[in-house]
């Protein structure tokens, strides 16, 4: 495995690797587990390159988010990445990827209003603009994104269309602990009686989802009651319970196609996110 730092050598590699060889890439923000894991899993089998990026971008974190303090490890990420058979990792600094304040960025249009994008605004212009930035340096045929963050996924999607990018989004299904519990970079900054808590976020989404499918169609009443059950069980505070047509976001009308339930809870520390996709027939 070799490490790259710099924009110009991973663009030099990246032009002369394209000419025979399918690239793969797996960007993310490092301190890897096994939901990164699965995504380079995926990507290592169907690709002749693969490439993984671990840079925290501070373009998508608020003023008072957790940029500072999230989490890093980079002798470990090294380690897994290594194990996962990763041929090139780029990882480099804040002023490698911004030298200068940008004079352009990407402003996502679509769902954007909803879940993430209203909690946290500007969270997915500032994704959008760092994997544009990505995507020219790594020149990728294939990209693997985690459902976990399935607003991304969408808004990636879109990007990727919208833009013409040369390039096929693969979604992988979200790895989670025993009791549930999504896994993320972020669970080692809860208490230990949070992280006993925690799994009530993906029981909740499990029920919500029996109640639409029992056709119980007041989301109202089940996002209301279901937050008052969040609330009480653990210490968390709930930023949003949200059921959304997806990929489009929407408020369902028709009762049969796609919906995801997406939940997002404030813990002491940490903001926890998790998601539930399926289908109403
Ligand atoms: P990060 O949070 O490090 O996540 C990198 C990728 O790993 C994302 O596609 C995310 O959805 C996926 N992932 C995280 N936890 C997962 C799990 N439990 N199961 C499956 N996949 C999981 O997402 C980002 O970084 C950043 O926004 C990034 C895309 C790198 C842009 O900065």
């Amino acid at each position: 495995m070799k490490i790259i730092t710099t924009k110009a050598e991973l663009q030099e590699l990246t032009l002369s690797l394209k000419q025979q060889k399918t690239i793969g890439f797996v960007p993310t923000m490092g301190y890897l587990h096994e939901g990164h894991r699965a995504l380079l899993k995926e990507a290592r089998k169907e690709n002749d390159i693969l490439i993984l990026s671990v840079f925290v971008n501070p373009l998508q974190f608020g003023p008072n988010e957790d940029l500072e303090s999230y989490p890093r490890d980079i002798e470990q990420d090294k380690l897994t990445a290594k194990n996962e058979g990763v041929d090139y990792l780029f990882m480099p600094s804040t002023e490698e990827m911004y030298p200068s304040t940008p004079s352009v960025t990407v402003h996502v249009q679509k769902r954007a209003d909803v879940l993430c994008g209203r909690t946290r605004p500007g969270h997915f212009d500032g994704v959008a603009t760092v994997l544009t930035k990505l995507f020219h340096l790594v020149q990728p045929d294939n990209v693997y994104f985690g459902k976990k963050d399935a607003q991304q996924v969408a808004v990636v999607d879109g990007l990727i269309k919208d833009f013409h990018f040369p390039i096929t989004l693969h979604a992988v299904q979200t790895v989670r602990e025993e009791d549930g519990l999504a896994k993320s970079s972020r669970n080692v900054k809860l208490s230990p009686e949070e992280r006993q808590e925690a799994g009530i976020l993906y029981q909740t989404l499990s029920m919500a989802r029996e109640e639409l499918i029992k056709g119980n169609h007041d989301i109202r009443a089940i996002t209301d009651s279901l937050r008052k059950r969040l609330e009480t069980i653990t210490s968390g505070k709930v930023d949003y319970l949200e059921i959304l047509t997806y990929p489009e976001l929407q408020e369902p009308i028709h009762w049969e196609g796609t919906l995801i339930i997406a939940v997002a809870v404030r813990f002491t520390n940490a903001r926890l996110i998790d998601n539930i996709i399926f289908d109403l027939h």
